[in-house]
């Protein structure tokens, strides 16, 4: 097989993420879970499916869920380990991830209080979803993921998805007699519901299509909270005030997250396809069919954009133009991530002047454990994953102290 173009720099990787002659090809290996889900569309059939879906995720979704869903689910998962005074980080921000995306993509758990079976259960499909989207990144037997993979999606619809539906469908049918969309859940199920027989969708798209949002919702933010937490635990030392102005000064503690975001996107690279020949600006040229792969790490890095130590990690850092902080982290272009706002928030300037600020869930999220004195613990050293060519952290115990006021 021929080499993949590379595309690298900020403004080139950019450029290539918006140039819609290129293909999504990331996701190609697990068709069993991402066959026609969102991220893998293309073209015409890739803007018809996200103006649908866009319904759940313009107005004030992202509030919403910071505001209104996020707090109880933080508490609920938090309570037990306070009691405990230590947790294991990756463990903690997939737990408070499932089940807020459990939310977002329309499933019917309850907040969890205690590791209950269904919770762990949901967990552990969950997590199944997540090795089958980043099957190209993984260092097991693939066709064994496959077979796992497809074994979580059954369970999954059996278990969870079934009930969930059918409550929808009495939900919708009441709306539709009532002309009362506002008793609606905002989620993505009754999203793809309601519009199921006008878009011609077959039951299992959308069974993959809300297994995709599950795992789209979750996945990337746990591990990017691990990334957050180290990158600023390493920043902050044994210096008190540095941490104490984390606590205090939420829009310099969501600057941090955004920080390390940019130096942690969830795919080091985003893999396309052309569909026609064209050249780059850069001089490269593709034929149809050639591989191209979009070093996002590297653009992230890139030190015409972000300063001749842009390898580190820097709270202060002051871009000079209008590049967002946390750079190519959520894509651009028509794959942009729909959950980026709210794992994000509103950047600086974007503030609401009255009412709640909107930090993102990660900030919020790191707020509660740094306000609950969360630190790494050393007799516990964090480790990597090894199932994964990601950079991820299998393992991170931290210990929980102080207790916020
Ligand atoms: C730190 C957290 C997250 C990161 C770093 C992240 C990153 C990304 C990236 C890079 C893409 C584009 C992939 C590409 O162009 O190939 C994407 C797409 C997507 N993300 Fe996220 N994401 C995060 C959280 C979320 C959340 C919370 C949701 C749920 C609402 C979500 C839902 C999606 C969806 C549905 C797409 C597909 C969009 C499309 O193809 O049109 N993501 N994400």
């Amino acid at each position: 097989m021929q080499d993949p173009t590379q595309v690298t720099g900020f403004d080139n990787a950019l450029a290539a993420l918006c140039d819609r002659r290129l293909v999504q090809s990331m996701y190609g290996e697990c068709d069993i879970l991402m066959k026609d889900v969102l991220l893998t569309l293309h073209g015409e059939q890739h803007a018809r499916r996200r103006a649908v879906e866009l319904q759940l995720f313009r107005k004030d979704f992202a509030r919403y869920y910071e505001h209104a869903v996020l707090p109880d689910i933080v508490a609920h998962t938090l309570a037990p380990y306070l009691e405990q005074g230590s947790v294991d980080l990756p463990d903690f921000g997939a737990r408070v991830t499932l089940n807020l995306s459990a939310r977002i993509a329309g499933l019917d758990i309850k907040p969890v209080t205690a590791a209950t079976e269904d919770t762990e259960l949901l967990l552990s499909i969950v997590r199944k979803f997540g090795e089958g989207a980043t099957l190209f990144h993984s260092t097991r037997d693939k066709s064994e993921v496959r077979t796992e993979v497809a074994r979580a999606l059954a369970v999954f619809n059996e278990v969870f998805l079934q009930p969930a539906w059918e409550r929808r469908l009495a939900l919708i049918e009441v709306s539709a007699a009532t002309e009362n969309e506002a008793t609606l859940p905002r989620d993505i199920l009754t999203v793809l519901l309601s519009h199921q027989a006008e878009q011609g969708w077959d039951d299992a798209l959308i069974r993959r299509e809300v297994a995709f949002f599950m795992q789209a919702a979750s996945h990337s933010s746990a591990a990017a909270l691990v990334h957050a937490f180290h990158e600023i635990t390493s920043w902050c030392g044994s210096d008190p005030g540095r941490r104490q102005r984390l606590i205090d000064d939420p829009l310099f503690l969501q600057r941090s997250v955004h920080e390390s975001l940019r130096l942690h996107p969830a795919s080091p690279v985003a893999w396309r396809v052309s569909d026609c020949p064209f050249t780059f600006s850069d001089g490269n040229s593709v034929a149809a069919g050639d591989a191209v792969v979009v070093a996002l790490q590297d653009a992230n890095r890139d030190p015409t954009v972000f300063g001749a130590d842009a390898d580190h990690f820097d709270p202060h850092r002051r871009l000079q133009n209008r590049t967002a902080p946390y750079g190519l982290t959520f894509g651009v272009g028509v794959h942009t991530c729909f959950g980026r706002d709210l794992a994000g928030g509103s950047l600086p300037e974007q503030q609401p002047s009255e009412g709640p600020q909107h930090l993102g869930t990660l900030t919020r999220i790191l707020h509660k454990l740094f306000s609950s004195g969360a630190q790494p613990d050393p007799d516990h050293p964090p480790e990597r994953a090894t199932d994964t060519l990601r950079a991820n952290w299998a393992r991170y115990p931290i210990r929980l102290g102080v207790h916020s006021p």
